[in-house]
Order: C-alpha cells, then sequence, then structure tokens
C-alpha cells in the first residue's frame, strides 16, 4: 500500500475502499472484510446517512487486521450539524462503528451550520475521538472561508473525481492550499458506458490491466486519494492492484481530454456557484429527502 502524507502529519492511503450503496447487510460486512484482507486499509463512507456502519464495524472486526492499522472514516451528515448536535453525532457514530476513535470525520456537505459542527469536530479531535477533521463537497470558496475563522487547518476535501468530471481548477486550488484531495466515484457509477470507452480501452491494452486499474492508477498519478466500490470479490483485488505499472505522460493527457466538467455532482445541482439558486434548491430537496433515512 502507498501513501500519502497530509499537511498535519499523518498518513492516507492512497486507495482507499467504498461502501455507499452496500446496504447494512451481509453483503456490507462480507465486502469490508474481504477488502481489508486484500490489502485496503482505508475504509470509506461508512457516513450517517448511507445506514452502514453497524456492518462495516462487524466487517471490520471480522478481517485478520487490527484496527489500529486501518484508516476509518466517516461523515456527518447536515442535520446533525450545529455543535450540540454534531456532539452527540460524532459518539454515536463511535459506538456504531464499535470503535474508540475514528482516523477521519467529514462535514458530508456545506450546508446549514456547518460551522457548529466544525467545532464540534475540534473539540472531539481534542479529546482524541478523530485524529483528522475534514470536508466533502465544499467549493474552494466555502473552504477558504472555514479554514480562515477556525482553529483546524483542512487537510482534505472530498470531491466527485473521474475522467469525465477531472475538477481541473479545483485541484490546482487545493493543491495550492496543501489540502489533500480525495476522489469519490472514481468510475462515475460506471455511467456513459465508461468500462467500454475506446480511449481507455486502447490503454488498458498497452499496460495489460483493466480500465478499472488505468483509472485508479491515474488518479493515483495526479497524487488524488481514490474511493471505488465494489461488492465483487475479483473486482475488489483487481481495484487494489494499480502499484506494479506507471501511465506515461501522453496516456495521462489522453485520459485528461476525456473531460466532460459533468457527474453525479451536477445531477443532483451540487456544484453550486453563489448565484445558482435553482440548483441551491435542488440541492437542498435532495438533502432534505436522504435525511429522513437517518
Ligand atoms: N462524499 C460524497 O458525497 C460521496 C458521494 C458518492 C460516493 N462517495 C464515495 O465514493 C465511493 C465510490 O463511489 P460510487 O460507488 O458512487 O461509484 P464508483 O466507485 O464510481 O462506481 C461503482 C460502480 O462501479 C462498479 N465497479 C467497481 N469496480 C469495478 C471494476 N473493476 N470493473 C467494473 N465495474 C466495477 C461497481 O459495481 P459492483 O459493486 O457490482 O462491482 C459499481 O457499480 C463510495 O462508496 C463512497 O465511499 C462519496
Amino acid at each position: 500500500m502507498k501513501y500519502f502524507t497530509l499537511n498535519d502529519g499523518n498518513q492516507i492511503p492512497a486507495n482507499g475502499f467504498g461502501t455507499f450503496r452496500i446496504p447494512n447487510t451481509q453483503k456490507c460486512v462480507d465486502s469490508v472484510t474481504q477488502a481489508i484482507n486484500a490489502g485496503y486499509r482505508l475504509i470509506d463512507d461508512t457516513a450517517e446517512i448511507y445506514g452502514n456502519e453497524e456492518a462495516v464495524g462487524i466487517g471490520i472486526n471480522n478481517s485478520y487486521v487490527s484496527k489500529d492499522e486501518l484508516f476509518i472514516t466517516s461523515k456527518l451528515w447536515v442535520n446533525h450539524y450545529g455543535y450540540e448536535k454534531a456532539s452527540k453525532s460524532i459518539d454515536d457514530i463511535l459506538k456504531r462503528l464499535n470503535t474508540d476513535y475514528l482516523d477521519l470525520l467529514l462535514l458530508h456537505q456545506p450546508f446549514g451550520d456547518y460551522y457548529g459542527a466544525w467545532r464540534a469536530m475540534e473539540d472531539a479531535q481534542k479529546q482524541g475521538k478523530i485524529l483528522s477533521i475534514v470536508v466533502s463537497n465544499f467549493t474552494t470558496r466555502n473552504l477558504i472561508d472555514l479554514d480562515a475563522f477556525n482553529k483546524v487547518k483542512l487537510v482534505i476535501n472530498q470531491i466527485e473525481i473521474n475522467p469525465w468530471r477531472q475538477e481541473h481548477d479545483s485541484i490546482n486550488n487545493l493543491n495550492n492550499l496543501d489540502v489533500q484531495v480525495e476522489s469519490w466515484s472514481p468510475f462515475a457509477e460506471g455511467s456513459n458506458n465508461l468500462f467500454h470507452n475506446s480511449v481507455l480501452k486502447k490503454i488498458a491494452k498497452k499496460y495489460n490491466k483493466t480500465i478499472a486499474q488505468i483509472i485508479l492508477r491515474w488518479e493515483f498519478q495526479l497524487g488524488i486519494v481514490s474511493l471505488c466500490k465494489s461488492v465483487h470479490f475479483n473486482r475488489i483485488n483487481e481495484n487494489f492492484n494499480i502499484y506494479d505499472f506507471n501511465l506515461d505522460n501522453l496516456d495521462m493527457k489522453n485520459i485528461s481530454n476525456l473531460n466532460k466538467n459533468y457527474g453525479s455532482t451536477e445531477k443532483i445541482g451540487g456544484k453550486l456557484s453563489d448565484d445558482d439558486s435553482e440548483n441551491i434548491i435542488k440541492y437542498l430537496n435532495v438533502a432534505n429527502n436522504l435525511s429522513t433515512n437517518i
């Protein structure tokens, strides 16, 4: 496993296993155990909103790796923002995951009283309940604002990045701010025939790898932590084996040229500029509907 070093000195595995859309069932338990046994050390996206924290906790306990070798991430959902609610939520997450501490806790979205939630996270960090506190789906503007008026410097922003949605500007900004980029949905959920794209197919053939491995390797070479999900044991193994080859500059560029600036984030109105009221309303409706699950 390769690691990247965060600006707070902690180290993060370069390739993580995501558990979104694996329901709270034996499937989730088995996939997490399989991923850890295959070599993954970063388990991401056990998140309040996904309702799978208990299953992830059991999957971790069933693996042969001890918890202190793992890097466990969860996220606070928007209806638990504000200092009091977030403090309680952090304790509930630890209980559900059956752990004393988290390696990472993220603010899932930049809506509502995320300032209050951030301060609860700062206090939980002081109490040893969380090692690094970070954010997800923040624009650079959200991120600079939060950073400027709080004590703990941001170390990671988790955003959607895949060949269709490459976020070149955000990545530049985050690199300049020394904030580690983490990518969700690296395969764009397979949309637009990603796994049959002719450019990716040609590159995969050249290196004798699969399209999934090419994409994860491309993100690794860009210095991005990728989070991929699968419920199939062969794919879980395949997606971890990306460290024995190197994409050349031309292939890196050919993948960059696939960018369409469009992904799931846009589909649900998540990429919001300051005057984008129509999309903000659309997004909050999605967020409120999801909140009824927890
Ligand atoms: N922060 C956020 O707001 C946010 C939002 C969305 C996702 N995430 C994180 O990102 C992680 C991944 O995102 P995602 O699940 O939406 O999408 P994804 O990783 O882009 O795609 C997952 C899809 O790809 C398939 N797949 C995986 N490996 C494959 C392979 N080697 N060959 C062919 N197909 C393969 C999976 O199918 P099978 O399972 O059937 O193999 C699944 O249908 C999530 O688990 C979560 O941790 C975060």
